[in-house]
């Protein structure tokens, strides 16, 4: 079966055609990074028209690219949850309209659940129960993924997502956005040591079941926000790349950490990372080293399935639909929905 996956969550409008399993026939991305770069973040509103005038050029060249035509496709997977509510509802609305007028079954996906399962895109043997992590610009969300489609939090950020922090940091040492790949492109000239940053405590007042396992980086945040006032407000070149290298060194080492802290109060022994922020070079060596060193293995997507993408959500749909699961008309675009919440 052909399934087609549409992701209009945040600021990339994508389309992916997918052969079941899990063949890519075709996955494309139109990001919108230059449109909200002036201003330092996403505009919903500009988000949600852009991704109105991109998804139907989008469609088409994805279907250019399968060498199929629309009645080919057996089914639509769409992102439902949780984003931005106008940038969902483009997608939601194309892809139930698609469904109607070609009577195809349509099934809308969690955008978490598309992260957490990205990495079987390209990998066979993935075991479960594994420890998933999504560590992207809107999320850094632990679970344990006890099958496909059966997850448990295990533990999430209380304040900023990780890409977030990224995004904040970027912003405040004037590297533009987004902050993610442009810490991840200079740190590496930087000293990763030249300024220490405190790592949270989180002891007490989780929502979730075991606190440990929790994320915060806003304090982190808050100490660059600091320390470049108490240095003046202007920043030669080399303390903007010191301050990056530290900042970055920082996340990866909390991030890390509770990977593992995770892996051996499950007994896991298989861990996958995705989301934007598991595009980023030194997590991506830390995380290998530290699985290494602890016998883990490791399982990383490549980087555009790592950052927002429609195979993902293709993937995810063609495991519903072949199990017969559809969606009616009345799903809904949803802004907040976690996933695995018991
Ligand atoms: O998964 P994603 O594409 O969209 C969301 O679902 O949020 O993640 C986007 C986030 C942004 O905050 C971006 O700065 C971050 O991922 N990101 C990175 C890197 N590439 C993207 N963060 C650190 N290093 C990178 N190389
Ligand atoms: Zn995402």
């Amino acid at each position: 079966m052909l399934v087609l996956g549409i992701e209009s969550s945040c600021d990339e409008t994508a389309v992916a055609i997918i052969k079941t399993p899990k063949t890519v026939l075709a996955d494309i991305v139109a990001s919108q990074n230059e449109l909200h770069a002036p201003f330092g973040g996403v505009v919903p509103e500009i988000a949600s028209r852009r991704h109105m005038e991109n998804i139907v050029p989008l469609l088409n060249a994805a279907l250019k690219k399968a060498g199929c035509t629309i009645d080919d496709i057996g089914g639509i997977a769409v992102t439902r949850a949780p984003g931005l509510i106008g940038a969902l509802l483009v997608g939601v609305s194309f892809a139930k309209a698609l469904s109607y007028a070609k009577q195809k079954p349509l099934i809308g996906i969690n955008h978490l659940e598309g992260h957490l399962n990205a990495a079987h895109l390209e990998y066979d043997d993935i075991s479960y129960p594994h420890i998933g992590l999504v560590v992207s610009g809107g999320h850094t969300s632990l679970y344990l993924v006890k099958e496909f489609g059966n997850y448990k939090l295990l533990g999430a950020t209380r304040d900023d997502a990780a890409g977030e922090a990224f995004d904040k940091v970027a912003k405040l040492l004037g590297l533009g956005y987004p902050g993610g790949p442009a810490i991840d492109k200079i740190a590496p000239s930087g000293d990763p040591k030249s300024f220490k940053f405190a790592r949270p405590k989180l002891n007490r007042g989780s929502r979730f079941e075991i606190s440990e396992l929790d994320f915060s980086f806003s304090g982190i945040k808050t100490e660059v926000m600091l320390k470049i006032k108490k240095m003046g407000g202007s920043l030669s070149k080399n303390d903007i790349i010191n301050i990056a290298a530290s900042f970055q060194y920082t996340v990866v080492d909390i991030i890390s950490n509770q990977i593992l802290k995770a892996c051996v109060k499950y007994s896991c022994f298989d861990c996958v990372v995705s989301g934007g922020v598991a595009a980023n070079s030194l997590l991506r060596k830390s995380l290998a080293k530290v699985c290494s060193e602890n016998k883990l293995r490791l399982f990383l997507p490549s980087l555009s399935y790592c950052t927002d993408n429609a195979s993902m959500i293709a993937f995810v749909g063609a495991k519903r639909l072949e199990a017969g699961l559809s969606d009616n008309f009345g799903i809904k675009a949803c802004a907040n929905e976690e996933i695995g919440v018991i």
